[in-house]
């Protein structure tokens, strides 16, 4: 197969950020994918209905026609639970996004008793309203995080609120597969194009690799190779979230830098790289299009994008107005799919 033309996916979990950054970013998102889940993890955080109408507003500005961000509201321990339920029915806020307090970039104002959310929880679930999980712990070791969480937060979560929708977020590990598999569908899972690339040897290859580190980090091969198979198998609880999540080069090339990868350049077209080698490009829709959709209860979109294998390059950084520069995912290699003509 040289092309390939699929119904137009959504991005179940991006970070667009704000300004320069938002303008430099955004229409790479808004060119591949018709919706995106965007993150509230802004500075100052995005915690009530205003600042998500105002930074849709911002996003629409830049990100080209066509594209419909969906908004999330940042949970901090002083969460309103009315703001958030009055925002969810006037169609503002389309879920709420739980950070661990300092378990990732921006999340200082997190939650760190997740306790004081709860009547919250029970209100979302009656509204069907669902809850975007970052699923870390903060303490331990980094690469046993994911995991711990699992059977800290998440587990007893579920079971308090049999009725609440989840989505564990950017699914590093196979102990999260497993477990998302055996939720019984009101569970469902993002998966980064990077974590079905990247092992945590990636990020040491040759030295280290900072444009390699997000957080959840990358885990062992094992790991990785449960994604894939998880992925490419469209399981309906597995779906496309890219966790593109771009940071001036100079926060990552840096003696503490910053965790993210901007991946939303060539989102796309890795994820078809991954499908494509293992043989699976006619589940790509699936996983890419329609598994988010229907766990949303949204609609599929009804346009297509076509992808064609044809080596492009990643550009080597984008510029940003003011001078700084971010770099992507893969920047200067030659991927073998692109954006077809009409999509590029
Ligand atoms: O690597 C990450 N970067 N993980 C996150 O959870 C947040 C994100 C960011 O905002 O930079
Ligand atoms: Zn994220």
């Amino acid at each position: 197969m040289s092309e390939i033309t699929i119904r137009r996916p959504d991005d179940w979990h991006v970070h667009l950020r704000d300004g320069a950054m938002l303008a430099a970013a955004a229409p790479f998102t808004a060119r591949r994918f018709g919706r995106a889940m965007v993150m509230p993890n802004l500075d100052p955080p995005v915690t009530t209905a205003k600042a998500a109408r105002a930074y849709r507003e911002r996003i629409l500005a830049v990100a080209g026609p066509g594209f419909d961000p969906l908004m999330t509201c940042f949970l901090t321990d002083e969460t309103d639970a009315d703001e958030v339920v009055l925002g969810f029915a006037e169609g503002v806020f389309a879920a709420v996004k739980l950070y661990p307090a300092h378990a990732t970039t921006n999340s200082a104002a997190g939650v760190t008793d997740i306790g004081r959310a709860y009547d919250l929880f029970e209100r979302m679930a009656d509204i069907g309203m669902p809850l975007l999980v970052h699923g870390e712990v903060t303490d331990g070791d980094v690469f046993d995080r994911e995991a711990a969480f699992i059977e800290r937060v998440l587990a007893p979560l579920l079971e308090r609120f049999p009725t609440l929708k989840v989505v564990f977020e950017h699914i590093t590990t196979e102990d999260a597969v497993d477990f998302v598999r055996e939720a019984g569908g009101r569970l469902g899972a993002t998966i980064t194009a990077h974590h079905l690339l990247l092992n945590r040897s990636s990020m040491f290859e040759g030295g280290i690799r900072p444009h390699r580190y997000c957080l959840p980090v990358a885990k062992r091969e094992r790991h990785r190779l449960a994604l894939r198979r998880a992925a490419v198998a469209a399981e309906p609880p597995f779906f496309l979230g890219t966790d593109s999540a771009p940071h001036a080069v100079s926060e990552k090339e840096s003696a503490c830098g910053c965790a993210g990868i901007f991946s939303a350049p060539a989102a796309l077209e890795l994820y078809t790289q991954v499908f494509d080698e293992e043989g699976a490009l006619d589940r790509l829709e699936d996983f890419a299009s329609i598994n988010g959709a229907r766990f949303y209860g949204l609609p599929v979109n009804e346009d297509t994008v076509t992808l064609v294998r044809d080596g492009a390059a990643v550009p080597e950084e984008v510029p940003i107005d003011g001078g700084e520069r971010v770099r992507p995912f893969m920047a200067g290699r030659t991927l073998p799919w692109r954006l077809g003509p009409g999509d590029d």
